[in-house]
């Protein structure tokens, strides 16, 4: 049997270079195979049966606009990546790949700067597929390889289906990208002779199904580090939470239920700015590592930015905040049942001292959420990008088809928005 759906690609809808201008949710059609149980099945028994991959750790890094995680592709690794970089990369002993981890998109590859493409080593294996993926805010095209790939010296994984892009276009100084949604997603993106029709991720072939992500608030381009935790313990210390996560069961709200989809209500203070459902249409949402902001549909988002009094600015593309507003803001949460993930307003705001990256002025407070530019009620109503990372950690699991949240250290602190709101 055939299941025929529209997908919604949110994959990279991220802010990138100094032009963020508007966020687009960028629309494809694909088709979903059937098979979905099964295939969740086998990598469940891949995992219990694999006896190699360890529960692990692996640094990440954020570079305002996305986090970067490093990767080594071949034997012996080789990178590709600019030579400017590479020297410097070089020079501090970390000659990896920097590559977008990004939840929304499932397809794994390198070569972005496409001056400086994959380097094939003695482990690489041509496939003889093509593959080609559109993002919200880019694409790629390229050859398919299988390829040795290590995170980290105990997260390596011998045949990972990656990319090697011969063109690319639209992501920063990134080179490449760590899918991390469900396999999926990956459907329809290979082309050839005996092209599978999706393929597994890198959680997947390490039977790693279970991972979260830590990113503490950055408030200058030095960037913060963050940690992409493998592993069952999914809150592995006091450091990066402080509350067992609370977990969520993916929906089943289509197109939000092709990723790591959640219903949530969506409140302002004491007024609720999402319900469950809109005019009969159930409402629903994605985490989503890849986008930088956190997206509201249209008549949620009107009714924050009446509440908050910001107004669009739009040379910057997003909320401008009156200074004297900023002690009356309220919370801003999202609920699932009895519990409720708040961003406080300080959360809200987007780091004052990177204002000029965002082509804003110093001495203004800008919003972190962006219009969706369509009304609720389409399944895909809310996206909680980067921003929400920062103040909450997420756990994807895929064996319980489940996201967990959890408070951070971070969930509360005041770094975003300086001495404007003091
Ligand atoms: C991973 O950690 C969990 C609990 O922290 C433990 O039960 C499990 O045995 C560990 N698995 C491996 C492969 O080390
Ligand atoms: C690539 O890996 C997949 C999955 O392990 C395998 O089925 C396929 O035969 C491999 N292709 C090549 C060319 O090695
Ligand atoms: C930036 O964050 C650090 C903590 O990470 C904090 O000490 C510092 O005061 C913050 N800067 C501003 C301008 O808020």
């Amino acid at each position: 049997m055939q299941l025929t759906a529209t997908l919604i690609l949110t994959a990279l809808c991220s802010l990138v270079g100094s032009v963020p201008a508007s966020v687009k949710i960028d629309r494809l059609v694909n088709s979903m195979g059937s098979g979905t149980l099964s295939r969740k099945d086998v990598a469940r028994a891949r995992q219990l049966k694999s006896g190699r991959a360890r529960n692990d750790s692996v640094p990440i890094e954020d570079r305002t606009f996305s986090f970067f995680i490093p990767i080594q592709l071949g034997c012996p690794p080789a990178t590709c990546k600019p030579l400017a970089v590479w020297a410097r990369d070089a020079a501090h002993g970390t000659l990896k790949d920097n590559v977008i981890l990004d939840t929304g998109s499932s397809n794994t590859w390198v070569g972005a700067q496409t001056s400086h493409p994959y380097i094939p080593t003695r482990c690489s294996k041509l496939t003889g597929n093509a593959v080609e993926v559109s993002y919200g805010s880019g694409f790629f095209a390229g050859t398919e390889y299988n390829d040795t790939l290590a995170l980290a010296n105990a997260l390596t994984v011998q045949a990972q289906s990656i990319g090697a892009a011969q063109f690319a276009r639209g992501f920063g100084e990134a080179d490449g990208i760590l899918g991390l949604g469900p396999e999926d997603l990956t459907e329809g993106t290979l082309t050839g002779p005996n092209a599978p029709s999706t393929m597994p991720t890198v959680s997947q072939n390490l039977g790693l199904t279970t991972f979260s992500i830590f990113m503490a608030p950055i408030n200058s381009t030095a960037g913060d580090k963050g940690t992409l935790n493998f592993g069952p313990d999914t809150c592995p210390d006091s450091t990066q939470c402080i509350e067992a996560p609370h977990f969520t069961p993916v929906t089943t709200r289509s197109p939000a239920s092709h990723f790591w989809g959640i219903d949530l209500v969506i409140s302002y203070g004491d007024e609720t700015i999402l319900a469950s459902s809109t005019n009969g249409k159930p409402n629903s949402g994605v985490v989503d590592s890849g986008t930088t902001l956190v997206i509201l549909a249209t008549d949620a988002f009107n009714l924050y930015m009446a509440a908050t009094g910001a107004t669009l600015d739009p040379n910057v593309g997003l909320l401008k905040l009156p200074t004297a507003n900023f002690a009356g803001m309220k919370d801003l949460c999202f609920a699932t049942g009895a519990s409720r993930f708040c961003l406080t307003p300080d959360a809200q705001v987007w780091p004052t001292s990177l204002n000029t990256l965002i082509g804003g002025d110093t001495s203004s407070i800008y919003l972190i959420t962006a219009n969706s530019e369509e009304l609720s009620g389409t399944g895909l109503d809310y996206i909680l990008g980067q921003m929400f990372h920062e103040r909450f950690l997420v756990t994807y699991d895929l064996s319980q088809n489940a996201v967990g949240l959890a408070k951070t250290p971070f969930t509360a602190s005041t770094t975003n928005c300086g001495s404007l709101c003091a």
